[in-house]
């Protein structure tokens, strides 16, 4: 059933607890996130920005439901449940999937880039072999790489290929959602734009929602139909990308 909403952020804040000496000192609450709305549509790319440390990416994990918060996340009408069962958390895996900034650091090295691709299908058990040769192929294409990087070594490739690799590996399961953490901050200006174009083609082709987190706001007009500025855990404003952008 359609939703309204691909995305729905309701009332969520988040505490991070740590102890001042290993796990016998104090405990200290550290406030994070404060009562965070928002609403995404589908095929929305919608743009999170604000300085470093305001809660951007402890955002993104609440919404990949890797980390504990208070209040809703709604994924098409599917409540995320950060401490949910096993069987629901891998539900929600294949509905969100998440490109971080440092592609190196995402994929194991000595691995081969058809091998990493195929990973996610194989993990929830989808497709005979055949079937998952032939979506590694389609999605190769899909990024801009042609069949024969499959059996290329992921440090034989280039920081974009390792980038076109990661968001690959996010497309395998068709999720509605992408949150693209900081996804072209690490990489040169031309590799960077290559990376941004290849985000608004699969928007256009797949209808893809996203969350794109960065620091270049350049790129953020650029990519996304709405922003939000977030500081201190909570959001200042949010709006039109180019209401922003004539500013
Ligand atoms: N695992 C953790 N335990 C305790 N505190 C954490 C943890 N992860 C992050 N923090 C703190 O939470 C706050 C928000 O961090 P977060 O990584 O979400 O910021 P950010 O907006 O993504 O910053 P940046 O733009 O630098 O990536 C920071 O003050 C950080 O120190
Ligand atoms: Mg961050």
């Amino acid at each position: 059933m359609a939703h309204e909403s691909l995305l729905s952020i309701r009332g969520v804040s988040n505490t991070y607890v740590s102890h001042a000496w290993g796990i016998v000192g104090k405990r200290i609450a550290k406030p994070v996130l404060d009562n965070i709305n928002i609403e995404i549509a589908p095929g929305e790319i919608f743009g999170l920005v604000g300085e470093s440390g305001c809660g951007k990416t402890t955002l993104g994990r609440c919404i990949l439901g890797l980390i504990a918060y208070e209040g809703e996340i709604f994924i098409d009408g599917v409540k995320q449940e950060s401490r949910g069962r096993a069987k629901r958390r891998r539900e929600m895996a294949r509905r969100v999937q998440a490109v971080f900034q440092d592609p190196a650091a995402s994929l194991n090295p000595v691995k081969r880039a058809g091998w990493l691709l195929e990973e996610p299908l194989r993990v929830h058990r989808l497709g005979s072999k055949q079937e998952r040769l032939k979506r590694v192929d389609e999605i190769l294409d899909l990024v801009g790489l042609d069949a024969s990087y499959k059996d290329r070594r992921v440090n034989e490739l280039s920081v974009g290929q390792k980038q076109r690799i990661c968001i690959g590996c996010a497309l395998m399961l068709k999720p509605e959602l992408i949150i693209a953490d900081e996804a072209v901050s690490a990489l040169d200006v031309s590799v960077g734009a290559q990376i941004l174009n290849l985000f608004r083609d699969l928007h256009d082709q797949l209808g893809l929602g996203m969350v794109f987190i960065g620091h270049n706001l350049n790129q953020v007009y650029y990519l996304c139909d709405r922003i939000a500025v977030m500081r201190e855990g909570r959001i200042l404003e949010q709006g039109e990308a180019a209401l922003f952008a004539e500013r």
